[in-house]
């Protein structure tokens, strides 16, 4: 089963994943997570994408499409995946069917997780995350016991270098022009659900859950 986590910056993607991943058992593929992993261990590809990810814009489709095929074709992901940031422009869309059919495979679902502009900034302004384990807070909607370390591990939370409000706002704009229009591409294939995501995260993600497809369409 493979499952795309649609929704603008903030939207709870990161979040949700993580709760769809441990009660399905699904790796969790997400591009935005690969790219800050590059950019950390200072890799060409980290470098080129940093460019890119500061500025709010999106990092090169053939780029992009290049580093999830390989991630598609590693063992774990041949059961299924949680796509969090993936696709995100027609073009994408298009190379993740191509991909899938070669398996066999296909979308089964595109989530889409609606939330309104100003609540995107309010949550990306008080975001902090856990560059050891991955584990996203927020300052006052969800903080760790302690301010500035991480339940789960112990390490250092930080802020992320595209959560200022110029960067969010230019993310907003991409996700308008470049990513909305995925909405209409999941609908009219009959695969899109929309759930409504300025609520407490339990309820989105028991939303969520309950959307999940109970068996794999055919592949023609
Ligand atoms: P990426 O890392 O994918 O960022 P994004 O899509 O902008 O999404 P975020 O990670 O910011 O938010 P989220 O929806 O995961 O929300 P979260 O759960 O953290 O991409 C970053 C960049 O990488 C892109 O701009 C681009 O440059 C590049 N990139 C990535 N993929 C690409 C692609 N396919 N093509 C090209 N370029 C690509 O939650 C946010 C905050 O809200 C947290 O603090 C959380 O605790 C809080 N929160 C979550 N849910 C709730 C709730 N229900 N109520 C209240 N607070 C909540």
């Amino acid at each position: 089963m493979h499952i795309i986590l649609l929704g603008p910056p903030g939207a709870g993607k990161g979040t949700q994943a993580a709760r769809l991943v441990e009660a399905t058992g699904l790796v969790h593929v997400a591009t935005g997570d690969m790219f800050r992993e590059n950019v950390r261990g200072g890799t060409e590809l980290g470098l080129l994408a940093k460019s890119y990810m500061d500025r709010g814009e999106l990092v090169p489709d053939e780029v992009t499409i290049a580093m999830l095929r390989e991630r598609l074709d590693r063992p774990d992901a041949a059961a299924g995946s949680v796509l969090d940031g993936f696709p995100r422009t027609t073009e994408q869309a298009r190379a993740l069917d191509d991909a899938l059919a070669e398996r066999d495979q296909a979308v089964d679902a595109a989530l889409l997780i609606d939330v309104p502009p100003d609540e995107v900034r309010a949550r990306l302004g008080g975001r902090w995350t856990c560059a050891a384990d991955g584990a996203v807070y927020h300052e006052t909607n969800n903080p760790p016991a302690a301010a500035g370390v991480c339940d789960g591990c112990g390490a250092a939370l930080t802020q992320r270098d595209d959560d200022t409000p110029a960067a969010i706002d230019r993310r907003l704009t991409v996700y308008e022009r470049q990513t909305a229009p995925l909405i209409a591409f999941y609908e009219s294939a009959g695969r899109l659900v929309r759930i409504d995501g300025a609520r407490a995260p339990a309820d989105v993600g028991a939303d969520l859950l309950a959307a999940l497809p109970t068996a794999s369409p055919e592949v023609d």
